[in-house]
């Protein structure tokens, strides 16, 4: 049981991870369809047309300063720094790509193990933090639902394991072991809850036409 909860569960929990992914894309384009435009490009579009690539990126930054930005700062600081460290610290841990090396003889860049360690603590902060949001504040709260808890701890149940064999906290065996089935769990849930964001997120924001699009987007439901 051991042996396949650190041996082939991993390859299992990494295929569903990827097949996932690749299944909720196909779905997102048979589900979807060119959009026909009724109205011509405004001239802004015109203009953005004409724009390189990193003209593009600046003015879509540009906007941003309107949306959340302007409204809650401390939440979207909190939630690029949460991101940021979520998808960096497990790619550059040292713990990750020794395994890695070891399973398939690819070795990635590892931060020093001390960063890892100050980035999975910033993680638990920020998860801290959203946890606290939808706990106390009212208009949070109301539209919170179990989902929305169990979502936040599966993304954060493998930073706070992580964590604790790091520092060789409680019974190491037990607790590297609880590392690996959470980490498997968030792998496996990715693509089947609104973990799946990390794809559509960026689906929806430059292919789909509609007033949260970042572009003028060229699909539609
Ligand atoms: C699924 C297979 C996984 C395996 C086999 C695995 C294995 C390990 C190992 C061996 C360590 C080092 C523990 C030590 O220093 O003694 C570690 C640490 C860590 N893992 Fe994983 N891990 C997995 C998935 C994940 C995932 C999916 C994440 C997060 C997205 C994650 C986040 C971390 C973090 C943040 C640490 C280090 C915490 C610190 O240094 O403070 N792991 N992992
Ligand atoms: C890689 C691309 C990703 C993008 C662009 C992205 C974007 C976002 C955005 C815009 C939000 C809403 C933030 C807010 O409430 O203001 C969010 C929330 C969240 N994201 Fe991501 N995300 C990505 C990947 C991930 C991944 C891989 C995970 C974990 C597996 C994750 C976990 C979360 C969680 C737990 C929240 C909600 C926090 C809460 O309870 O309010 N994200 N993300």
């Amino acid at each position: 049981m051991l042996n396949f909860v650190q041996g082939h569960l991993i390859s299992i929990a990494f295929i569903v991870f990827i097949l996932g992914l690749v299944y909720q894309g196909i779905q997102f384009f048979k589900l979807t369809k060119k959009k026909e435009w009724c109205v011509p490009p405004s001239s802004i579009e015109i203009k953005r047309e004409k724009m390189t690539t990193q003209q593009r990126i600046l003015e879509g930054l540009r906007s941003l300063n309107g949306n959340l930005w302007k409204t809650d700062p401390a939440l979207t600081f909190i939630t690029v720094v949460f991101h940021i460290c979520l998808i960096a610290t497990p790619l550059f841990l040292l713990g990750h790509n020794i395994l890695l090396d070891q399973s398939w003889g690819v070795r990635l860049f590892s931060f020093p193990e001390s960063l890892s360690d100050l980035l999975t603590l910033i993680v638990l902060i920020c998860g801290v933090y959203f946890l606290g949001r939808r706990l106390f504040l009212a208009r949070v709260r109301a539209i919170s639902s179990v989902y929305d808890y169990i979502v936040l701890l599966i993304a954060l149940a493998p930073f706070l394991t992580g964590f604790l064999a790091y520092h060789q906290w409680f019974d190491y065996e037990i607790v590297i072991l609880l590392h690996i089935l959470s980490g498997q769990l968030m792998l496996i849930t990715i693509p089947f809850t609104k973990l799946g964001h990390m794809l559509f997120f960026f689906l929806y924001r430059f292919l789909i036409g509609s007033e949260y699009s970042f572009v003028r987007g060229s699909r539609t439901w």
